[in-house]
């Protein structure tokens, strides 16, 4: 049946995608083709995060299909981190031109990056030295104006990259409003290279709406829907899961990544702070009631009774809404 489907990436989402929540995805879950990274940065000009590092470590991104992500504004930036990638044995890396939090659009970064079309030509000229790596670009409609991808598009076309995901919003809109197909339509009728789209993909219906209207795509990148359905990928490719087998392999994914990461964290805060991410996106299967007790939890086993009242809980809470 996966035959005829497109080809499905996960979003790289700080906080949430990293190697923890990756590999027990994949294990238990799958249907995703590759997953991403959350972008590494330099810090000062010459320093790695050691999360960073830890993330993107071989040995914890091993029997996946990953493109690890970088941040840069200039080409001494990038080709540092890409040196990173190569000493770690990555082929592919994928450059952010996406992120819109503030402190990293001032230092032209990420969706700041788009209304300077000079420094991403720089970019652009610094990978062509950099034999190792096949790069892709992750990017937005611009910074502030849906012109600015459209302006780029002439250099993206004639570089070396291998691919572009294009996430339908402006920098400046964050993640509000909605994803501007229009623009996204003009971008896609124009671009010589395989696309991705990305944006507000919550169901298996959305994918479908998409690639109807862009037959064409390489494919869909997928993040909070995922986040919110772990099985949405998998269903999307095999069929519908039996609520039980979803709740189940839920438990399971939930559980799994407790595990791996009380066996590296020090102290219940630290691994509390890596669990709550896990409920954010999925308010739909929880009470209001137990997605406080989560979200209050100040010890594990607070943590770990809410849990058990939301899969106890589980699949029921949407059903009873539909019927109010
Ligand atoms: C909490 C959060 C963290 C994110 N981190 C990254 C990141 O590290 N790199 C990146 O390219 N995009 C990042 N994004 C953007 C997502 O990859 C994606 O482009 C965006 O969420 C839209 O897709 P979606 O609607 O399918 O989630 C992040 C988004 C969120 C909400």
């Amino acid at each position: 049946m996966s035959d005829n489907k497109y080809k499905i990436e996960f979003a790289p989402l700080q906080g949430h995608t990293e190697f923890v929540y990756r590999n027990a995805h994949n294990k238990i879950f799958g249907g995703v083709d590759t997953y991403y990274t959350p972008f590494v940065r330099l810090e000062k000009g010459e320093s790695f995060r050691t999360r960073e590092l830890r993330d993107i470590a071989p040995e914890h991104n091993e029997d996946i299909n990953i493109i690890p992500q970088l941040i840069a504004s200039t080409p001494e930036e990038l080709k540092s981190i890409a040196q990173l990638f190569i000493n770690k044995g990555y082929k592919k890396a994928d450059i952010n031109m996406g992120c819109p939090f503030p402190l990293l659009v001032r230092r032209q970064k990420g969706s700041g990056i788009l209304a300077h079309p000079e420094k991403v030509e720089a970019l652009l000229k610094a990978i062509e030295e950099i034999e190792e790596l096949e790069f892709s670009v992750k990017m937005r409609l611009g910074l502030d104006s849906a012109e600015e991808s459209l302006a780029l598009l002439g250099m993206l076309n004639e570089s070396k990259i291998t691919h572009i995901t294009l996430h339908p919003r402006l920098g400046v809109q964050q993640y509000k409003g909605e994803v501007d197909l229009d623009s996204f339509e003009k971008f896609y009728s124009q671009c010589k290279k395989p696309l991705i789209y990305n944006g507000d993909i919550m169901t298996i219906e959305d994918i479908e709406n998409i690639t109807n209207r862009f037959p064409n795509l390489h494919a869909i990148m997928i993040g909070r829907g995922i986040l919110a359905n772990p099985a949405l990928a998998f269903e999307y490719k095999n069929g519908p899961l039996q609520p039980a087998d979803k709740k189940k392999k839920m438990r399971q994914l939930h559980d799994s990544i407790l595990e791996e990461y009380s066996s590296y964290l020090q102290g219940e805060r630290q691994i509390l702070e890596k669990m709550k991410p896990f409920w954010e996106y999925m308010p739909h299967e929880l009470e209001k009631k137990t997605r406080k007790k989560i979200e209050k939890a100040s010890k594990l086993s607070q943590y770990e009774s809410a849990v058990a009242i939301a899969f106890s809980q589980w699949g029921k809470v949407g059903i009873s809404e539909e019927e109010d």
